[in-house]
């Protein structure tokens, strides 16, 4: 029983947001939902949290249509953060709470933990306005997992966090995934999603490019990869030496030289041995994300694909208002 999104289609004007999109969520895995800015990624949760209506097609979630189920079955944390500035963290967090019927005592000592476990205790009586931007998005994480839902919806979750607070952001994930919640977040960086995700779905202009288990989108791209670093000249003047490889990274730490079918990690090794150069080290690699999602889309995932509003002529701002 799974997350299913399927055949998501959906327009706004002559914008074409989500274009028959089709994709799995396992429960209890991290899933990353990866694209470039307007591929799709906020429409698609937003259409699964039932704010959004598709044109045509439907998100299920354990057979049941998402928009059908109680609210509480959802932790949305959206793009746009928006807490009460003026109201204090507890406060809010109890608030946020009570509305999906969790009991204020109770909500107060989860949204304690909470705030211990990301380092900042301290913040409970302060007012959302006073905090820095990280800190008002690990507040309005905590807020989006107080009433620990089955399914957490996080739309950039990582975007804006200084490398601790990813960190624990990381660890909060791993956690919720070990006690069978199901995490689904969209990112546009590809690093964040390799070191999380079991599986992955990557978005172009609204439409699935490729996805599943991430070991499986690896093994798929076909591309063998060798990552090396010698203590002489790292761009490995060798090679030349060794048909069906080339360089397409030459860096000071590691050079990385991809392999065309027919020729083996060793045919590298032994060129470098036979010129003599020092090996510092040498890996077979697979492909990162960041490699796998050029190859298919055709450009980088921080290219931004978002149709500009002045060109999504007539559009209607009414439904982002409901
Ligand atoms: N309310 C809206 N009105 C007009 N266009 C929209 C609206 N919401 C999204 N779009 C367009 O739909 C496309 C997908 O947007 P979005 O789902 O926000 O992508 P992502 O979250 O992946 O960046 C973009 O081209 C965007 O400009
Ligand atoms: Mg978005």
């Amino acid at each position: 029983m799974t997350l299913v999104v399927d055949h998501l289609h959906k327009r706004f004007g002559h914008v074409v947001a989500l274009d028959d999109l089709t994709f799995e969520v396992a429960p209890g895995q991290v899933f990353g939902f990866l694209g470039a800015n307007g591929a799709g990624k906020t429409t698609t949760m937003r259409i699964t949290l039932g704010v959004l209506e598709p044109d045509a097609g439907r998100v299920t979630w354990r057979g049941t249509e998402s928009r059908r189920l109680p609210r509480s079955t959802w932790g949305y944390l959206p793009e746009e953060r928006g807490l009460y500035p003026r109201m204090r963290v507890m406060d809010q967090l109890v608030f946020f709470a009570g509305l999906h019927g969790v009991p204020s005592g109770r909500a107060r000592r989860e949204a304690t933990a909470w705030l211990r476990r990301f380092r900042a205790e301290d913040l409970a009586d302060r007012k959302a306005e006073q905090l820095s931007k990280g800190n008002q998005q690990k507040i309005q994480f905590i807020a989006a997992v107080l009433h620990d839902p089955q399914v957490l919806l996080m739309d950039e979750p990582f975007t804006g966090l200084d490398p601790v607070n990813v960190m624990l952001l990381r660890e909060a994930f791993l956690e919720l995934r070990d006690r069978g919640r199901t995490v689904v977040f969209s990112t546009h960086q590809m690093e964040v999603a390799e070191a999380l995700c079991e599986s992955v779905a990557i978005v172009d202009r609204g439409r699935m490019v490729v996805g599943g288990p991430l070991r499986e989108v690896r093994r798929a791209s076909g591309r063998r990869l060798v990552r090396i670093s010698v203590a002489e000249d790292h761009r490995l003047p060798w090679l030349s030496a060794v048909p069906g490889a080339r360089i397409i990274q030459a860096g000071v730490e590691r050079s990385s030289v991809e392999l065309d079918p027919g020729t083996e990690p060793q045919d590298l090794l032994a060129a470098a041995v036979a010129a003599g150069a020092r090996v510092l080290h040498f890996e077979v690699a697979d492909p990162t994300l960041e490699q796998i999602f050029i190859d298919h889309v055709g450009r980088a995932p921080d290219e931004d694909t978002t149709v500009a509003p002045e060109d999504a002529a007539a559009v209607s701002d009414a439904e982002d208002a409901a």
